[in-house]
């Protein structure tokens, strides 16, 4: 059994410079987790909190894309430091490599990225981190549970049978490494018509069944508009480019909440 290392103690670092640390995750992949991150991000802003983003996705990063962020980040010397879009503090595996970087480096890559990215940024009196998952339940997800003070986890689902059983193994991922889950959102619940009918696309009431099931909040439904994707492809998300469309306002009222539950007590936990 002598190679069996002995389990070390976790220590859980909370990354420098910011309050708190949310992961927005999602065991499926293309559930909307990238466009709710920075919609949320955006809407925090707005309603006065310090917010930075950390996009986690080293396969598939997202961020310099969504916020149309091209330039690469400077050094202090020691640290990375953020780059600024929108008045958020961003940081993104997209702005070190080129979109040509073989998958196959990326692998080994993660665990080094995710250090570097919560211990060598040089994030400045934030309020909230908003951590983009990659999809799964992957070394990513683990490294940041195990490793990151991580103060609450959204998950994100659609509502499609399909992606209801991997949001099940999300809940447990979160459960088993006793990260606390804020809630589940259900994203491109249903689509309303010129009419002002709701559609139900893929399904209803199973994001919310789920959360019920596992004694879990349900945050909310987020329609699908196709402004969402139009904004996102354009680089300026739609609670940036349009705050008052109807889903901008679901994204700030969903801020309001989260702001509410952790910076209006005088918690430290
Ligand atoms: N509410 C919405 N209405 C319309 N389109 C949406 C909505 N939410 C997300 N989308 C679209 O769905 C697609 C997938 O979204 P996104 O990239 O955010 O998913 P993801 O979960 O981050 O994917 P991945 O798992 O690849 O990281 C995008 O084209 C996005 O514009
Ligand atoms: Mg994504």
């Amino acid at each position: 059994m002598e190679h069996i290392k002995p389990r070390k103690k976790i220590i859980k670092n909370p990354i420098k410079g910011t309050k708190y640390t949310l992961a927005v995750s999602s065991a499926k992949g293309g559930v909307g987790k990238s466009t709710f991150a920075t919609n949320l991000a955006l809407a925090l802003n707005k309603i006065g909190c310090n917010v930075g983003i950390l996009d986690a996705d080293i396969y598939g990063p997202s961020l310099p894309k969504l916020f149309s962020i091209e330039g690469k980040p400077e050094t202090d010397g020691k640290n990375l430091i953020p780059i600024n879009k929108y008045q958020i503090q961003c940081m993104s595996i997209g702005f070190l490599t080129d979109e040509q970087t073989p998958m196959i480096w990326r692998g080994p890559m993660v665990t080094s990225a995710i250090k570097t990215f919560t211990q060598k940024v040089s994030w400045k009196d934030l309020d909230f981190i908003i951590v983009d998952m990659p999809p799964g339940t992957g070394d990513t997800q683990l490294t940041f549970a195990q490793e990151i003070k991580i103060d609450g986890a959204i998950i994100i689902s659609t509502p499609q049978e399909i992606a209801l059983q991997d949001v099940k193994r999300g809940i447990s991922m979160f459960d088993k490494l006793g990260t606390k889950i804020i809630g589940l959102v259900d994203n491109m619940s249903y689509f309303k018509g010129d009419d002002g009918k709701k559609y139900d696309i893929f399904g209803s009431g199973g994001v919310k069944k789920t959360a019920d099931s596992f004694n879990k909040k349900f945050l909310g439904e987020i329609p699908i508009y196709p402004e969402v994707g139009k904004y996102g492809d354009q680089g300026r998300p739609i609670v940036e480019a349009l705050p008052n469309h109807e889903v901008s306002k679901i994204y700030i009222s969903l801020a309001e909440k989260i702001k509410d539950e952790y910076l209006s007590q005088s918690n430290s936990n």
